[in-house]
């Protein structure tokens, strides 16, 4: 309003210098008409009383002639006459004639004047003529006979009136802007009330959701989801890139003051296991969920709930099953569930590992649905999701659910607590609906997982997927705009969030120098000082494609045989999951085929393929990840693949090639590496080739590019994002005063 304010006395004050300039335009033409109009008055009684006039001149009498004045000074526009001789003697005059006006001097001024100022031809003169008594207008009218001056009459003529004319219709002009400038700002100011209350209706309306105009929403969601990213962006007081541990924990204190956060993942970030010389070990396992996760934690404190999987993990819990961790720099509590062997069997082993996990992945392996696991796995969420709640403090806490194993639990936690923000993310791929379709409970899981407040996934296409899934197998609404899904009054939003690694990572902190870390690793596995080396670090699972990735092996020293003997391929391999049957095929595999190959190629003390079955480190890790020349991802289908990320990461050096399977989600984001399809062995194992000729600065350029995107692209940006959402959404619901059966809250939120 303030505005409309400041408008309208710009508005007044513009409209009152328009009015004095129009008026006084106006005052000067109307005198300039008057004027013309007096001395047209007068020629033509000029012409009229020439006759006469003439006749009294020739008489020479004074009297009438004077009466003859007096007659024409009866006109109302003539207020006095006179009449000079040749000689600048005053013949005759009326009454109120003025005595300052001498007709010498009026023959002066009709000299000076007569050159510019226009005259009726020949028979008037008139000016303006200011006198002690005021100003008059003057007009001459020569006297002549037969081509000779006689003298002139004068006439006098009251300009005052004409003076007053103009200032009444002055006034009376800035009374009609006057008058028509209230009007206009009264108009305007309701114009600007109604247009705004308007506005904020409309406003109101679309915040609501209540706008029935349908066909502008998708400009409205898009626009929207813009700026609140822009806002989300904008929102950590610097570039995208600023996102690290600090801002997170400022983001999540400014968003969820007094909320700790809960993550809830089955595997524990730290194992504690009894070694053989009965001391007990800490491991971190081969997961790239806890490697994505784990530094979130750190950064925002809280509770990670997981299976307690470690043989010693019972012995360094207190009382209430948690632990602080991480060891040496506690900073978050880990709270451990226990199972039964029994349970880890049918909720881990069986529904996860055999029944979704291949459902998940386009990997060519058999789902596996036994109802006896199924149970299970209701049972062993329904434990956790009490888990969780135990461990929340308040009504509505802050749970970050984490991958498959956990599909029921958000519709668990939101049943106990109804104000919860629960985020889950995905961490495996979505298959599309059809193929989604096979799994016996897929309406359960689905429903599960629509307790969420967001679920996300790496891909838009997942998301896509997903939503798919729900459209075939769920009485829901699907939001397609605003991408969620509405059930019972409430809605799951369903976004892609792709995850990344910590940025800078610590282990590379930590890690020694690269040449160092190239002759190290060299010598200890034998190699020449100059061999060249690639590498594949992955957990033993079918999905990683590992096989491909030795049968390229393979093509490749049949296509360059030049590199027998100079190449190795060192594949790091760490046990998973090994209670299943498809897990045990696949090592078996996995050791045939690289016996197979060094049997083929090797030769004395070179082996090409290198096979590491082992747990690994993630120091030792990293130090291969910093002495390969290349780095082989060739998943057969993966969420994300964080070995990739893991891999640029360790490369300050900015050497070596990454080749990347098509199947992962990295591949979208790092196209500089070597992007290949694992299935054909000729592209894979060209692209080996290349990748071991790759020029230097080549390499630099691609490595700089995945590192530049890395740094921006982190996980403390993944983790912000997911929370930015949730706590919009969160309050965006507070200030609908919603309960949870609000839909229309929940329509305005990005996509
Ligand atoms: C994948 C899954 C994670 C899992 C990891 C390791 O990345 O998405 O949830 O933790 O594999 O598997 P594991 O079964 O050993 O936890």
């Amino acid at each position: 309003m303030r505005r409309t304010a400041r408008f309208l006395v710009v508005f007044l004050v513009g409209v009152a210098l328009l009015a004095y300039l129009a008026s006084s335009a106006v005052q000067r033409s109307t005198r300039r008409w008057s004027e013309a109009d007096i001395a047209q008055h007068m020629a033509g009684l000029a012409q009229k009383t020439q006759p006469a006039l003439l006749a009294r001149w020739t008489a020479g009498a004074r009297e009438p002639f004077e009466a003859m004045l007096t007659d024409l000074a009866r006109d109302e526009r003539i207020t006095a006459a006179g009449a000079c001789d040749q000689n600048n003697q005053l013949l005759a005059r009326t009454p109120a004639f003025p005595r300052d006006l001498a007709c010498a001097q009026v023959r002066q001024r009709m000299a000076a004047e007569r050159e510019d100022k226009p005259t009726l031809p020949g028979l008037v003169w008139g000016s303006n003529w200011s006198l002690p008594g005021g100003e008059v207008y003057l007009s001459a009218v020569p006297v002549v006979r037969e081509g000779s001056p006689l003298g002139l009459l004068l006439l006098v003529n009251d300009i005052s009136i004409i003076e007053r004319q103009g200032a009444r219709l002055r006034q009376l002009l800035l009374m009609v802007f006057a008058g028509l400038a209230l009007c206009a700002g009264l108009v305007a100011l309701i114009a600007a009330r109604l247009s705004w209350r308007g506005f904020r209706k409309e406003l109101r309306r679309f915040i609501l959701g209540e706008s029935r105009r349908k066909e502008f929403l998708p400009i409205v969601a898009d626009v929207r989801e813009l700026v609140e990213r822009i806002a989300a962006e904008r929102e950590m007081d610097g570039p995208a890139s600023a996102w690290n541990p600090q801002h997170l924990k400022q983001a999540l204190v400014r968003h969820f003051p007094g909320e700790k956060v809960m993550v809830l993942a089955n595997r524990e970030p730290y194992i504690h296991e009894r070694g053989s010389d009965g001391t007990v070990q800490i491991r971190h396992p081969a997961s790239g969920l806890v490697a994505a996760i784990e530094p979130v934690l750190r950064a925002c404190s809280g509770v990670w709930i997981a299976h307690g999987s470690g043989s010693a993990d019972r012995t360094v819990v207190d009382n209430k099953d948690h632990v602080r961790v991480p060891p040496g720099e506690e900073s978050y509590e880990l709270r451990r569930v226990w199972l039964s062997e029994q349970e880890e069997r049918g909720y881990y082993y069986g529904l996860a590992n055999e029944g979704l996990w291949p459902l998940c992945h386009l990997a060519h392996a058999r789902p596996i649905f036994r109802g006896t696991d199924w149970a299970t796995y209701e049972a062993v969420n329904r434990r956790f999701a009490e888990a969780v709640c135990e461990e929340a403090e308040g009504e509505d806490p802050v749970v970050l659910v984490q991958d498959y194993h956990f599909a029921l639990v958000p519709r668990l936690v939101r049943e106990r607590r109804p104000r919860a923000t629960i985020i889950t993310f995905w961490h495996i791929p979505w298959p599309n609906g059809e193929h989604f379709g096979i799994c016996p409970w897929r309406a359960q899981i689905l429903q599960g997982m629509l307790g969420s407040s967001i679920m996300g996934f790496h891909t838009r296409q997942h998301c896509n997927n997903f939503l798919d899934s729900v459209d075939r197998y769920l009485e829901a609404r699907i939001d397609r705009e605003q991408n969620s899904v509405v059930q019972h009054g409430r809605a799951t939003l369903v976004r892609p969030y792709p995850i990344s690694i910590e940025w800078p990572s610590r282990w590379v902190a930590s890690a020694p120098p690269v040449p160092e870390c190239r002759s190290g690793v060299r010598k200890e596995l034998g190699l020449r000082e100059d061999a060249l080396l690639g590498l594949g670090v992955d957990r033993l699972d079918y999905t990683k494609g590992i096989e491909e990735r030795l049968l390229a092996v393979e093509r490749f020293l049949e296509r360059f045989p030049a590199y027998t003997g100079r190449f190795s391929f060192v594949q790091m391999a760490a046990p998973s999951r090994t209670l299943i049957e498809r897990y045990r095929q696949l090592d078996e595999t996995v050791e045939r085929t690289a016996a197979r190959i060094n049997q083929r190629f090797g030769e004395g003390a070179y082996q090409p393929i290198i096979l590491l079955r082992a747990h690994h480190e993630p120091p030792q890790v990293f130090r291969y990840y910093r002495a390969a020349d290349l780095c082989y991802v060739s998943s057969l289908h993966d969420g994300m693949n964080l070995v990739a990320k893991e891999f640029a990461a360790a490369r300050d050096d900015e050497r070596g090639v990454l080749l990347l399977s098509q199947f992962t989600g990295a591949a979208r984001e790092m196209s500089e590496a070597l992007v290949v399809n694992p299935y054909d062995l000729e592209e894979a194992s060209a692209a080996m080739a290349r990748a071991l000729a790759m020029p230097v600065e080549e390499q630099r350029e691609r490595m700089r590019a995945m590192r530049a995107f890395l740094a921006e692209f982190n996980v403390y940006r993944w983790a912000g994002r997911m929370l930015m959402d949730a706590a919009r959404l969160r309050r965006k619901e507070t200030l609908l005063g919603r309960s949870s059966d609000d839909i229309s809250s929940l329509r305005r939120l990005p996509k």
